[in-house]
């Protein structure tokens, strides 16, 4: 049966808010060169998007993470299935994600890029859904949207492959 998407947080919105973000990060950073890591491929349409607006002279790179986990879980056991293509040493990283959800994702992958000598890690999400958090160390430094527990779709995020070119997030209604 086909599912149907609920509009949750409009483009206009979605647009606004990372335009603040991107200016928040752009004055904390004060014209310091600065390291996008684009988490695949949920955080690619936010990447763009937050990059355009940046002000600071911003380098990219990708990476692509799957986590090992049974049904709708993730365990945390991360295995890269695209590493960066430079090194950190120095840099300052702002590592950029669709969303956080228990956490354990990025608490791996923030342990294993640490351990490349960055001069600076931190953590930019478009959504984040701060109920759901099992690793409370996790820093999230700049946060778009805290949303409730539901299932969201749209701005890079996907169900089951679909929706990651809605310009907009969605709640998909099964
Ligand atoms: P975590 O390790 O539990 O924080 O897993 C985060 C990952 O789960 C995200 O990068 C997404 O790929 C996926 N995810 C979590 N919640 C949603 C959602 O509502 N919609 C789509 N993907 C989600
Ligand atoms: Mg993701």
């Amino acid at each position: 049966m086909a599912e149907k998407i609920r509009v949750l947080i409009p483009e206009e919105d979605v647009n606004k808010k990372i335009s603040e973000v991107a200016d928040q990060i752009s004055r904390d950073y004060e014209g310091r060169p600065l390291h996008l890591i684009c988490v695949l491929k949920g955080g690619v349409f936010f990447t763009c998007e937050l990059a355009k607006r940046l002000t600071a002279p911003v380098s990219l790179d990708f990476m692509s993470v799957s986590s090992y986990g049974s049904g709708t879980e993730s365990s945390g056991v991360v295995r890269i299935v695209k590493d960066l293509d430079e090194p950190l040493e120095g840099r300052d990283v702002l590592i950029v994600e669709d969303i956080i959800d228990s956490g354990r994702t990025l608490a791996y992958l923030i342990e294993i890029l640490k351990q490349r000598g960055p001069a600076s890690i931190r953590l930019c999400t478009l959504l984040d859904k701060p109920e759901r958090r099992v690793k409370k160390q996790v820093k999230v430094d700049y946060t778009c949207f805290s949303i409730p527990d539901e299932f969201v779709v749209g701005y890079g995020l996907d169900y089951d492959q679909k929706y990651r070119n809605l310009p907009y997030i969605g709640v998909v209604e099964f």
